[in-house]
């Protein structure tokens, strides 16, 4: 194994060690397998090529200062991928099968689990479900192969913890319908962001953020993470029934009721932007991802800038209470009063 600097750890891909594997044929699934071949052989016809009946996740594994390893709400990560594959009708693992895997998972990639000194690094987790049954007419895979692979990372933007980025609102590419997918973690659904990113990466906007796709009138969410904003007490994030429930925020909206935040789950309105006094991004990547400046623009292609909210060049001062709180728990620094994290025993 080639030695890893920790110290310049991004959220890109390191080979590591083994990954572990189940496939579901005619509906009997088989005993979990770990392998050093990450080389997948299937048949050109198998639907995942085709019509992408595929669905993943991604959770974080943390060596604490106790020098224990947790995972953090792998049962939450589980539930999301069943409902994923529910809406793609195909079968999926069980709870405990996959919280399983993810623990084995781990273990056969000790070496590769960031140290505890390390901030803002750590294990992260891949599992992957999708449909393998050759086939040739429109339909959902009755065949489907489950996979947990896993990769060190460090922040998302390869930037300091809560160092700002910019974003763009996109208002001429969706990334998920009203009525679609957007609930669920399908690949589908990032397929559709590609475009848009890069029109935005080249702008130099780190993050795109998503409206809604009837009325082009209330924040979605990011294309990679959750929308939140801090107005005086309250913690503000968007209701939708196209943005993907994100653990992250369900979890951020705990500990901000538990330092004593008002929470709201509403509509929010593209213009509250101005009002708010602190705005980030969360997700399991991005943690908590403040954002410094948000771009209004009639096209992702257009030069010009009809709206440019701000909110400060650092991270604000309750965001950052919150990050450090979360962040606590998941390396054991500060009591896990919810029981969300899950140890892996060496
Ligand atoms: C589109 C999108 N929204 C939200 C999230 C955050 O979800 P979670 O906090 O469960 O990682 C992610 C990341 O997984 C995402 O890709």
């Amino acid at each position: 194994m080639n030695k890893i600097d920790w110290n310049k750890l991004s959220f890109g891909y390191i080979p590591t060690k083994a990954y572990v594997y189940s496939r579901c044929i005619g509906g009997n699934w088989e005993k979990p397998v770990v392998t050093e071949d990450f080389t997948l052989t299937l048949s050109t016809f198998a639907g995942i090529f085709h019509y992408s009946p595929s669905c993943f996740e991604g959770l974080k594994a943390f060596r604490g200062v106790d020098n224990k390893i947790r995972i953090f709400r792998p049962d939450c990560n589980a539930r999301r991928m069943q409902d994923s594959a529910k809406y793609l009708d195909m079968p999926y693992p069980s709870e405990k099968m996959f919280v399983e895997m993810c623990v084995r998972c781990v273990k056969e990639n000790l070496e590769f689990l960031p140290p505890y000194e390390i901030t803002g690094a750590s294990l992260y987790l891949r599992p992957i479900l999708i449909g393998t049954n050759p086939q040739l007419g429109i339909a959902s895979s009755k065949d489907v192969l489950f996979a947990v692979m896993c990769s060190p990372v460090g922040t998302y933007s390869g930037a300091k913890s809560l160092s700002c980025g910019t974003a763009v609102i996109s208002r001429n590419y969706d990334r998920a319908s009203t009525f679609g997918s957007g609930c669920y973690k399908l690949g589908a659904n990032y397929a559709q962001s590609l475009h848009a990113y890069n029109i935005a990466h080249k702008s130099g906007y780190r993050e795109l953020l998503f409206l809604d796709s009837a009325t082009k009138t209330t924040i979605e969410e990011f294309g990679s993470s959750n929308f939140f904003a801090i107005k005086g007490d309250t913690y503000v994030t968007p209701r939708s029934n196209s943005i993907l429930p994100s653990i992250t925020n369900k979890s951020l909206r705990v500990v901000a009721a538990d330092l004593g935040l008002k929470v709201e789950v509403r509509t929010v309105q593209v213009e509250e932007l101005a009002e708010f006094d602190e705005v980030n991004s969360c997700g399991t990547a991005v943690v908590i991802t403040p954002l410094s400046s948000i771009d209004d623009k009639p096209a992702l292609e257009c030069e010009d800038v009809s709206r440019h909210y701000t909110f400060g060049k650092e991270c604000g001062k309750i965001s950052e209470k919150l990050y450090r709180r979360i962040v606590n728990i998941q390396r054991g620094l500060e009591e896990d009063t919810h029981g969300w994290c899950l140890f892996v025993n060496e």
